[in-house]
């Protein structure tokens, strides 16, 4: 699929709850987010459904997120129908990890490709206070489930927040010994506009992935170490909007993914499906599609016009404009 500004779209990341384990205070409120009605969310046979027609259309790649996509029932199976879906070439999962020394395994052996874990402090306090309900424990136990399944990359997705003053260093050590790609984000204030869960970070919290490189390089001569180097071509599967690096010789590499400093809406492949059915064409603009009710009236062509409507809405770039109505939770990042 091409949209109208020329990139090739094959990826679609789909969100499969907006429910989740954690509260993360920059992704819902104390008490959760209003959750969707129970007939609001997609089942599973219509997220197929939807998997059908857009590897009809040209997707080859698909992402589940959430919320945490492990609590959503079922999950095992729409992976593996997934993963056989005629024209999709690989799946995989943004997850907080918590699930996996349960499910690893089995969604291996259904035909989930890559995980993606979120960790964003390696301080068990701290950790309390960002997840409000997690232990550091459970997310590197489900560290160790994906890597002892077999999973190759694994990539650690962490979010940089100032304020926080997170050990970079620590972080980027992870990929010395071990395959761990650890990723480091650039906090976006999205969902932010809507005002229903400030988490009090604000732009002063957005640490640009060039003064963040710098500090790891620094603190990493102090330490005695190399500095990281240009990732070679043996770089993580799965490209995305990251760029990678590594240590000599390092197992796994350190990426950093730069949506405020460094726009790569040029280089954008990607649609986005909520948990409630409706296809967003940018993670930034809150210009949504009602793919759902297409799904319901059984008339695939009706489906496939709406993945076109999107398509043709894919705007060239976000213009700067990074806050939309609803949060990171329900649109799946
Ligand atoms: P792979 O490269 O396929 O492993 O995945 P990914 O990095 O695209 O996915 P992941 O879910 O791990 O997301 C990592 C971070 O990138 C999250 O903070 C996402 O919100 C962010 N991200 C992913 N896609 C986009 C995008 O299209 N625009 C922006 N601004 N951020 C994105
Ligand atoms: N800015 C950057 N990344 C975010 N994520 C969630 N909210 C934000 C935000 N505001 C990340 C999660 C997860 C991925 C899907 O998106 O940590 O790894
Ligand atoms: Fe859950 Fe991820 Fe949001 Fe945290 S950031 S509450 S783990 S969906």
């Amino acid at each position: 699929m091409k949209d109208s500004h020329g990139r090739t779209i094959d990826y679609l990341r789909i969100s499969l709850t907006d429910r989740c384990n954690f509260r993360c205070i920059y992704c819902m409120p104390e008490d959760g987010v209003q959750s969707l009605a129970h007939e609001d969310i997609l089942r599973i046979e219509e997220i197929e459904q939807a998997v059908r027609v857009a590897a009809g259309m040209g997707i080859r790649s698909i992402r589940l997120t959430g919320g945490e996509p492990l609590v959503r029932l079922g999950v095992v199976d729409l992976v593996r129908a997934i993963a056989h879906t005629p024209g999709i070439e690989n799946v995989s999962m943004t997850t907080n990890g918590v699930l996996l020394p349960k499910m690893a395994d089995d969604l291996k052996q259904a035909g989930l490709s890559r995980v993606n874990i979120s960790l964003d402090t390696l301080d068990p306090a701290q950790f309390k206070q960002i997840t409000r309900r997690g232990e550091l424990q459970q997310t590197l136990d489900g560290i160790e489930a994906a890597l002892e399944a077999g999973f190759n990359p694994v990539k650690i997705n962490a979010v940089a927040v100032r304020s926080l003053d997170q050990d970079y260093l620590a972080f980027a050590k992870l990929s010395l010994d071990r395959p761990l790609h650890v990723r480091f984000i650039e906090y976006m204030p999205v969902g932010e506009s809507s005002g229903s869960h400030g988490c009090g970070w604000g732009k002063d919290d957005v640490v640009p992935s060039e003064e963040l490189f710098g500090i790891i390089n620094e603190r990493a001569r102090a330490a005695g170490m190399d500095e990281l180097v240009a990732a070679g071509d043996d770089r993580p599967l799965g490209w995305g909007p990251a760029r990678y690096f590594q240590f000599p010789n390092a197992q796994g590499t350190v990426g950093f993914i730069s949506p405020l400093s460094r726009h790569f809406c040029s280089e954008c492949n990607r649609l986005r499906l909520t948990a409630d059915g409706k296809l967003r064409p940018c993670l930034f603009s809150d210009d949504e599609y009602d793919l759902r009710t297409a799904l319901r009236s059984g008339d695939e062509q009706a489906a496939r016009t709406v993945f076109a409507q999107a398509l043709g809405a894919k705007p060239d770039e976000h213009h700067d404009k990074v806050g939309t109505e609803r949060g990171m939770s329900q649109i799946g990042g």
